[in-house]
């Protein structure tokens, strides 16, 4: 597919952007993708007791379903987030609902968590061979009296099936989900799901997708109670409110989250300050406006542990996979170190 990319993508981004996503997800489910070469050894790393192959991961989002981890996991991914997925099935926001900036190489998507449900794609899950880490990212049901509890059923229902789980409170398109990011909230979300961690059937991993619209204070709250609670890690960062990297397009003034390049300076700033606040405490996922080599790389100097993107994919191309993972150990070559190492000097130097 990589060297269809030229012939794919016009043909791709003469669809509605939701039904060019259908497109790829049934290209993947059919298998006509080639598999990636397995990534250079040095790109290795054990992290929440996991070892990855790369550190390179498809964000939350692609395979909501759960449909195509395993095909995702062939394009070269270390790792696949699936999600994010509700207790009960939910139809989402009314279409249109996702936008291309192209002139940014950016998305708006208000999807509003559509998705099938934690029967349909726990049944999905448990299926697949175990082969390849699968994380699975679980939200709130729009409609739910009780949120915190829908996030522990996420908990309690997917630790036998997933290699981590993401508790994601910062989509921006369930109305008042991401209050959860307020101190007192957060706590008691916090203590729910690690005590449905700890009830559950496997010890999993549990990792917490922030926003990138939280100002200096209510960062360093949500880092405070964030380490104290017994998580793993955090994601950094979910799609932005803001407009500014993308002010004046036709399709700025669309609700919901802008994703992409757009992102990067964001998303990448907010990682550097949660790194300070964390120390070595938190596994870290950057996320956000990830495109290139230099971009990964510049994730990991800020103090990623792991990588994850989208919309990258989106514009470059399931190529762009193989090109970092292939990249990322020549960059490392120069600078005479592993991950690991890169990431720990990053931060020696900030
Ligand atoms: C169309 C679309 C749907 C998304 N759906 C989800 C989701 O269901 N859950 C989630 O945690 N993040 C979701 N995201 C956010 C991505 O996982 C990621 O955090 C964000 O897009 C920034 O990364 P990127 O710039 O590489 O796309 C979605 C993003 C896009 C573009």
């Amino acid at each position: 597919m990589s060297g269809l990319w030229p012939l794919a993508r016009p043909f791709l981004f003469g669809l509605d952007p939701e039904t060019a996503h259908r497109m790829a997800v049934r290209a993947l489910a059919t298998g006509v993708m080639p598999r990636a070469p397995a990534p250079d050894p040095k790109l290795r790393r054990r992290l929440l007791g996991l070892d990855f192959p790369s550190p390179l991961g498809l964000a939350a989002g692609f395979d909501k379903n759960g449909e195509v981890p395993d095909a995702a996991l062939g394009l070269g991914f270390g790792f696949v987030e699936v999600g994010t997925v509700t207790p009960k099935p939910q139809k989402g926001n009314p279409a249109p609902r996702v936008f291309r900036l192209v002139e940014h190489a950016a998305l708006i998507n208000r999807l509003g968590f559509n998705n099938e449900g934690h029967d349909a794609v726990h049944a999905r899950l448990a299926k697949r061979p175990r082969r390849g880490i699968v994380g699975v990212n679980v939200g709130a049901n729009k409609d739910s009296p009780d949120r915190i509890a829908d996030y522990a059923l996420g908990v309690e229902r997917f630790a036998g099936v997933a290699d981590y789980i993401t508790v994601n409170i910062s989509s921006p398109n369930t109305p008042g989900l991401r209050n959860l990011h307020e101190a007192n909230d957060l706590a008691a979300l916090l203590r729910s799901v690690v005590a449905a961690r700890d009830g559950a059937e496997r010890r999993v991993p549990l990792l917490v997708k922030i926003s990138p619209d939280l100002d200096d204070d209510a960062l360093e709250a949500v880092v405070r109670i964030a380490r104290d609670s017994g998580i793993e890690g955090l994601i950094v960062t979910n799609t932005t409110v803001a407009r500014d990297a993308v002010a004046g397009h036709p399709h700025a003034g669309e609700a919901g989250g802008l994703s992409g390049r757009p992102l990067f300076a964001k998303s990448t700033a907010m990682l550097a300050k949660v790194r300070r606040l964390a120390g070595d405490d938190l596994v870290l996922v950057g996320v956000g406006g990830i495109d290139s080599t230099e971009t990964a790389m510049t994730k990991i100097l800020a103090g990623a542990d792991l990588l994850q993107i989208y919309t990258g994919m989106v514009y470059r191309g399931p190529g762009l996979v193989r090109e970092i993972v292939a990249g990322l150990p020549r960059l490392l070559a120069r600078q005479k170190a592993s991950v690991g190492r890169a990431r720990a000097a990053g931060q020696a130097s900030a």
